[in-house]
């Protein structure tokens, strides 16, 4: 897919690798201008001298998202160096898993302040300057786990399932005012946070075996796949869309009763 963003401004939070590292690849292809933010700071800083080298607008800032302070700071200094913002893809987020009882209250507080607060913060700091340029568009990522849940996360279901709540607030919010906010939900895509938590297993083979035959298609998902439902919906194509949710799942979620019952259930008869 081609996108033209020539003359636009993009941050993007967890920029460093996986989904937002492809993203922001896209939209500097595209001709954005595209501010990087992330806490890694050693990969977030190669992946953005990576991308101007391939002669693109492309500068990395030091960011906890979960830190008002680093994040007023970060947006204040990248709305200095490119002059505004555009697009935000509000992307960081960490993994952790836990039922009530497991999880700790201060790795509730911590899953929350990145992968919730964080977004909060994010938007809180681009959102005038959008407002001041006219308009703009923010694109949540979000999961599947913003519509069903797996076992054993419950901060990351109760994160991802609020940030879509987020999305149709802010959406409402700005409609009118030429902002458009709308959320992707990915399924399980090969990035370092999938291959962490697959190791996280005594057979992390098998998890991602197991993870790519969840998906109707029958594969992960690729980074970039999740990049192009960002940048369509940063474009100019999705104007009259937001508040939205857009499943990037391989047909994760279609399946009554989830993928292993169509396979081996009676979803699978064949006449
Ligand atoms: P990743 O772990 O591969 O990359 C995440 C990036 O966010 C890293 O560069 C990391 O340094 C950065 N980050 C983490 N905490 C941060 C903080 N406090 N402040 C700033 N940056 C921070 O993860 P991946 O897989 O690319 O995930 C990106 C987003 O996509 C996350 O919100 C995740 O929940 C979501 N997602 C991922 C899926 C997957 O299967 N990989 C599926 C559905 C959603």
């Amino acid at each position: 897919m081609t996108f033209d963003f020539r003359g636009k401004t993009a941050v993007v939070t967890g920029g460093a690798m996986g989904i937002g590292e492809a993203t922001a690849r896209k939209l500097a292809a595209a001709g954005a201008s595209v501010a990087l933010l992330d806490i890694n700071e050693r990969a977030g800083a190669a992946t953005a001298a990576e991308i101007a080298a391939g002669g693109s607008a492309c500068r990395f800032f030091a960011c906890d998202v979960s830190s008002s302070s680093a994040v007023e700071s970060a947006i204040k200094a990248a709305i200095g160096h490119f002059g505004g913002v555009d697009v935000l893809v509000s992307n960081a987020g960490i993994q952790d898993y836990g039922d009530v009882v497991t999880t700790s209250e201060e790795a509730w507080d911590h899953l929350m302040s990145v992968n919730l607060k964080g977004c909060f913060l994010v938007a809180k700091h681009t959102v005038p300057s959008m407002l001041s340029r006219g308009g703009g568009s923010i694109v949540v990522v979000g999961s599947v786990q913003s519509m069903a849940a797996i076992g054993n996360s419950v901060a990351y279901v109760a994160a991802k399932h609020a940030l879509l709540g987020l999305v149709r607030a802010m959406a409402l919010d700005y409609a009118r005012k030429g902002i458009r906010v709308n959320c992707v939900c990915p399924g399980a895509i090969d990035t370092p946070m999938l291959r962490w938590a697959a190791n996280l297993d005594s057979n992390p083979d098998g998890v991602i075996d197991a993870c790519s035959r969840a998906h109707a298609i029958g594969r992960l998902g690729k980074p970039e796949e999740v990049a192009d439902a960002i940048a369509y919906l940063a474009s100019p194509a999705a104007s009259f869309i937001t508040g939205a949710a857009l499943l990037v799942d391989g047909g994760m979620l279609v399946p009554a009763g989830g993928m292993s019952l169509q396979e081996g259930g009676t979803g699978a008869a064949v006449r």
